[in-house]
């Protein structure tokens, strides 16, 4: 039998955090949207053992079709195209593996910050949903682990997402928390689902994205039917402060982020005998590819997902609009970000009526 110990040694040091524990004595169904979400997520429980089919290996060379995360297509260029089949297969493993790790953390994030939904939220109906959440995240959290050990290794957390984590477990708002995790953080995570998944070929991937991507889609919709019913009732401070949060969670995830990654990316590429300097100099063909880019692509995760939907919760004023387009201005150019707030605000998608539909949808 293997030593058992209170302390193990991969644990992080503990921290306290401001959340309340609040009883609600009234048991009837209150929130009605909420309560049938509860009742979906009961029926759409599925287990990871038997419903997956973990018994092949996986296929590298179908795998080689997933997708990086780069914001500019590295497989595109010459120098990609350049290198021999194992290097890419290699490539792909270990970067998809960096990716999913991300994901793992961050999966870890919400289960723990859908316990802390249970104890905070007032309503019975968003307690029930949030039980049922941190059911569906202890489960992503086994599936992503149990998928990347198959693959590669778990490599650990970046600081900017584990900052973010940090502040939403941190804060006693438990509409922060609805707006840092459900809305953000799952919001960019739903889109970074769909992509995986529609682009993918090896099946036992897309089978895993499928199932947890059904989750995901009710986490938001959680986030949204939830908030959307709590805004009108805030001060107009509160909900600045409210607005400022989704800001920052969500600028934090686009621009900080990147400069972690880029690191993460230098360092597999010196591990499967990639040369930085001449990888580089194949982004020469940058600019080409970032027109491809942006005609390809006509909306971001941010401006394609999140902004509609903080929309959609009354959580876009013209003032926090101005600071969302300033940012994404200043990463993605006038192209995508237009040339002023207006022209930015009128030409934002409609969060879709039916996200699942969309989540299984093709890719934009
Ligand atoms: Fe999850
Ligand atoms: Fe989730």
């Amino acid at each position: 039998m293997k030593e058992f110990n209170l302390n193990t040694p991969t644990q992080d040091a503990g921290y306290k955090t401001a959340t309340q524990v609040v009883f609600q004595w009234n048991y009837d169904p209150e929130v009605e949207e909420l309560r049938n979400l509860y009742v979906k997520a009961a029926e759409s429980q599925w287990v990871s053992e038997r419903d997956l089919d973990w018994s092949a290996a996986i296929d590298v060379e179908k795998f080689a079709t997933s997708p990086l995360g780069n914001p500019v297509r590295l497989d595109k260029t010459a120098y990609w195209k350049s290198l021999p089949k194992e290097t890419v297969i290699e490539l792909t493993r270990r970067t998809v593996a960096f990716r999913l790790s991300q994901f793992l953390h961050g999966e870890q994030g919400a289960l723990m910050v859908a316990g802390q939904l249970v104890n905070a939220v007032p309503h019975t109906d968003a307690k029930f949903y949030a039980a049922t959440q941190t059911m569906d995240e202890a489960r992503h959290v086994e599936v992503f682990s149990k998928y990347i050990r198959k693959l590669d290794e778990v490599r650990p957390i970046g600081p900017v997402l584990k900052g973010i984590l940090d502040e939403t477990l941190e804060t006693g708002d438990w509409m922060k928390k609805l707006v840092g995790m459900q809305i953000v953080v799952e919001g960019l995570s739903l889109y970074a689902f769909r992509e995986m998944r529609a682009m993918t070929d090896e099946p036992l991937f897309k089978q895993l994205l499928t199932y947890v991507a059904k989750d995901e889609s009710r986490h938001h919709a959680y986030g949204v039917q939830y908030i959307e019913r709590c805004v009108p009732c805030l001060s107009d401070n509160d909900r600045i402060e409210l607005e400022d949060f989704a800001l920052e969670c969500a600028r934090s995830l686009i621009d900080r982020n990147s400069l972690g990654f880029l690191t993460a990316l230098f360092q597999i590429w010196q591990e499967v005998g990639v040369d930085p300097v001449a990888m580089l100099s194949s982004l020469q063909e940058r600019a080409e590819l970032m027109r491809e880019l942006t005609h390809g692509r006509r909306f971001g995760p941010v401006q394609g997902f999140v902004i509609p939907t903080l929309r959609r919760c009354g959580l876009m004023s013209e003032r926090v609009a101005k600071h969302f387009h300033d940012f994404l201005q200043q990463n993605f150019g006038k192209r995508i970000a237009r040339a002023n707030v207006e022209e930015f605000m009128q030409c934002l998608p409609d969060l879709p009526a039916d996200t699942v539909q969309w989540m299984f949808g093709e890719t934009e």
